[in-house]
């Protein structure tokens, strides 16, 4: 079994790794330094492509079109860059073992890495219906989606069963996007979650009523305030019904599951701080243990505008805090200092024709403004978060790349709102002026 020993590892190769590499090599590290070590097969790329146009019917994003950088404006960074700056990229390999104590990595094949300083980017895994023993989840066409295997998977499923009917369990960010993908493709979809709303952890009543109308209008049906408690599979293994907990039964060619993350810590079990379902950090995103970072997905760190801790799941946290890592590490080797981590909540989604953006803490009173009639050619809405009298949290559906700056900086900057009738009659010509 080999050995190999680097400087810096990054274990897992995704959003935060390919970040994290890029400002390796602006920091100027030396050839041979840094390795990354990824169960995947493939460089990192932006994830978020796999539950949009990676599904696309047509002119679908394969790679390389999505390697990271390029999700936030960046150059692409292609194997050969990494082979250029004398990055090692150890792909296909999967760590199974983690002895901080010793410095060690192990991987399946028992090959072993030491490293110096270690960054852990090992991201999340998916919530399995196996997991809370639901019956029949193991049925054939029954599918997740994390990586690029499981989007591969789907593209293949929705071949197979071209025109078929698909259910969509959970009605979060997956459940959104797969259900529009999906109706992209020509199948007949069906959308199931438990809350009286879609995406409850973000949208107010009011936001998710567009959503949920505008789904309908195109074709998706909905149905809410239920779960699926088991799936009938045909002969061959497949699946071919869900079985609701309210004791509909519908039918189904595919089954996509999108009932949430967590959090791949297990490595580091009794190793490491952890706290709130992550790896505890600074606002360096160095851990408890000495030349340990944690970055994306794993980290729980300081919130500092709410003077909190929190984990956040979302792609630009992903790549801000893997360079924040990186320049704390070069920082701290020259004796300097650097400012701490001052994170501003930034998430996204689109299908269809929409894309919204979400800034700052949806926590107070909330208000509506805009044009939100699902049936709007171009609709426009947003809503405003007010806590203490101050607005703390801004969405925005489809706004102009100025239109969300503006209320990014309202989130930053948490101006006073008196007024809330003002705020909502105001609406986005609010944010403007600030
Ligand atoms: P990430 O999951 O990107 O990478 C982790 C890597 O570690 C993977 O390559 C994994 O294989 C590897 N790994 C794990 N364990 C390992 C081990 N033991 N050994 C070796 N390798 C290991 N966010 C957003 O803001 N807007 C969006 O539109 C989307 N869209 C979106 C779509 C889909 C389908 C998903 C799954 C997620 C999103 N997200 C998103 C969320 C966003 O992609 C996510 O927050 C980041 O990818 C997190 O980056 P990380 O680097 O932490 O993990
Ligand atoms: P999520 O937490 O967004 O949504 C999970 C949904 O499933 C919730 O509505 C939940 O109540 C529901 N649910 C839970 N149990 C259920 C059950 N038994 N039956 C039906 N519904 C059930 O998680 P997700 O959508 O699975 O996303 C997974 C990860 O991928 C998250 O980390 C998410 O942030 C990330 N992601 C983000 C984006 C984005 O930011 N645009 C897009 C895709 C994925």
């Amino acid at each position: 079994m080999a050995e190999k020993s680097f400087k810096y590892v990054i274990v897992g190769g995704g959003v935060s790794a390919g970040y994290a590499a890029r400002e390796f090599a602006n920091q100027g590290v030396k050839k041979g330094e840094l390795a990354i070590i990824s169960k995947e097969a493939v460089a990192p790329y932006e994830r978020p492509a796999l539950s949009k146009g990676y599904l696309f019917p047509e002119g679908a994003a394969r790679l390389p079109g999505f390697h990271t950088c390029v999700g936030s404006g960046g150059e692409k960074l292609l194997p050969e860059w990494y082979a250029d700056k004398g990055i090692s990229l150890i792909l296909s390999t999967e760590i199974v073992k983690a002895d901080l104590a010793s410095k060690t990595l192990v991987s399946a094949a028992g090959d072993t890495f030491k490293y110096e300083s270690l960054i852990i980017a090992t991201g999340s895994t998916v919530l399995r219906l196996t997991d809370f023993g639901v019956q029949g989840a193991d049925s054939k066409n029954i599918l997740y989606l994390r990586e690029i295997d499981d989007a591969d998977k789907l593209v293949e499923t929705i071949k197979a069963k071209k025109n078929g009917k698909v259910v969509i369990v959970g009605g979060g960010y997956i459940g959104l996007e797969l259900s529009a993908v999906m109706k992209l493709n020509n199948l007949d979809v069906t959308m199931v979650y438990p809350e009286p709303w879609c995406m409850p952890r973000l949208f107010t009543a009011n936001i998710a009523a567009f959503y949920e109308e505008y789904y309908t209008n195109k074709g998706v049906q909905i149905i809410k305030g239920t779960v699926a408690v088991g799936f009938n599979s045909n002969d061959n293994g497949e699946v071919k019904e869900v079985k609701l907990k309210d004791g509909r039964v519908l039918e189904a060619d595919i089954v996509v599951v999108g009932v949430g993350a967590r959090p791949l810590t297990t490595l580091f079990k009794g190793q490491v701080e952890e706290d709130k379902g992550g790896i505890k950090t600074d606002a360096f995103f160095k851990t408890s243990v000495a030349n340990v970072y944690a970055v994306g997905d794993v980290a729980t760190f300081p919130m500092k505008m709410y003077n909190d801790i929190r984990r956040v799941e979302h792609v630009d946290h992903s790549r801000k805090s893997a360079e924040q890592a990186v320049k704390a590490i070069f920082a701290s080797e020259q004796g300097k200092t650097i400012d701490e981590y001052d994170y501003l909540p930034m998430f996204y989604s689109r299908s269809f024709n929409l894309s919204w953006q979400f800034y700052g803490d949806n926590v107070g009173d909330a208000v509506i403004f805009g044009d939100n009639s699902p049936k709007s050619e171009n609709p426009k809405f947003g809503s405003y978060w007010i806590k203490d009298g101050k607005i703390v949290g801004a969405f925005l559906e489809g706004g102009s790349s100025e239109e969300n700056k503006a209320i990014a900086k309202v989130a930053k900057v948490q101006p006073a709102a008196d007024n809330l009738d003002v705020l909502a009659k105001e609406g986005l010509a609010f944010a403007s002026k600030i």
